[in-house]
């Protein structure tokens, strides 16, 4: 099978550590709280355990809300460290969750045979090419409902010319930023693009929280997103 990795690998210690060193982070904070909130809807509308796919899966930082849902889960990730931190969490949950390696962009599950796919933190790892490759395959598992974060690149096409030296400004700034804290695989990509990939799949934005990380020129958004049949 092509692996198409990214990167970093997440191996060693950078898996071991990967939650220590995040989770009282704002940014992930803010994540798990819009996660929660959106699985807890999708829970309430339907009255079944919903099948998800949680891919990557990473350590697994969503388990819990799982089992407090009693969601069915399996979880994929490239990166067989992170797996072994997820499996751990599995077993003290008991949550049961099918975990797996594999690659996003070549899923091996079969079409529409999961409620809902989650997807946070990869996708803007991916350049523009395996971005679009990695939505079909998200579209392609799910029969009804796709969780995603993005971090886009806002439109400046309505915005007066001081708010877009503002903003580019920002940008630069957030850029130089990135290169000081080692982040630099980080591709933003346009928020046009993204919309209109959504479209070109008939995918309807059903709710979209959007999270500040403190880097003014783009915007962090986790989109809830549902396949209009
Ligand atoms: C930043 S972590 C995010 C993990 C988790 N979703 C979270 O929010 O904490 C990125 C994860 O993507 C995995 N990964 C990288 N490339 C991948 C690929 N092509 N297919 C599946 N997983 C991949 C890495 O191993 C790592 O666990």
């Amino acid at each position: 099978m092509k692996i198409n990795k990214s990167k970093k690998e997440y191996i060693g210690a950078r898996a071991k550590l990967y939650e220590v060193r995040r989770k009282n982070r704002r940014v992930w904070r803010e994540e798990q709280k819009i996660i929660l909130k959106f699985l807890r809807e999708i829970s309430q509308i339907n009255n079944k355990n919903i099948k998800i796919l949680d891919i990557p899966v990473g350590t697994g930082r969503f388990f819990e809300f799982y089992k407090k849902l009693n969601f069915l889960v399996t979880g994929i990730d490239i990166s067989k460290d992170m797996l072994k931190e997820a499996e751990k969490k599995n077993k003290l949950l008991k949550l049961n969750a099918k975990l797996k390696k594999g690659d996003i962009i070549n899923i091996k599950i079969q079409n529409k045979s999961m409620d809902l796919v989650l997807c946070i933190r990869i996708l803007n790892l991916l350049n523009f090419n395996n971005f679009s490759k990695a939505l079909n395959e998200l579209v392609r598992v799910s029969d009804k409902y796709i969780i995603c974060g993005i971090m886009i690149c806002p439109s400046l096409k309505n915005e007066p010319v001081l708010r877009c030296i503002n903003i580019l400004l920002r940008r630069i700034f957030s850029n130089f930023f990135s290169l000081i804290k080692g982040d630099r695989e980080t591709i933003r990509h346009s928020e046009n693009q993204v919309l209109s990939q959504f479209k070109k799949r008939s995918l309807v934005i059903y709710d979209k929280a959007r999270i500040d990380t403190g880097r003014g020129g783009y915007a962090y958004y986790i989109y809830c997103l549902k396949k209009e049949k």
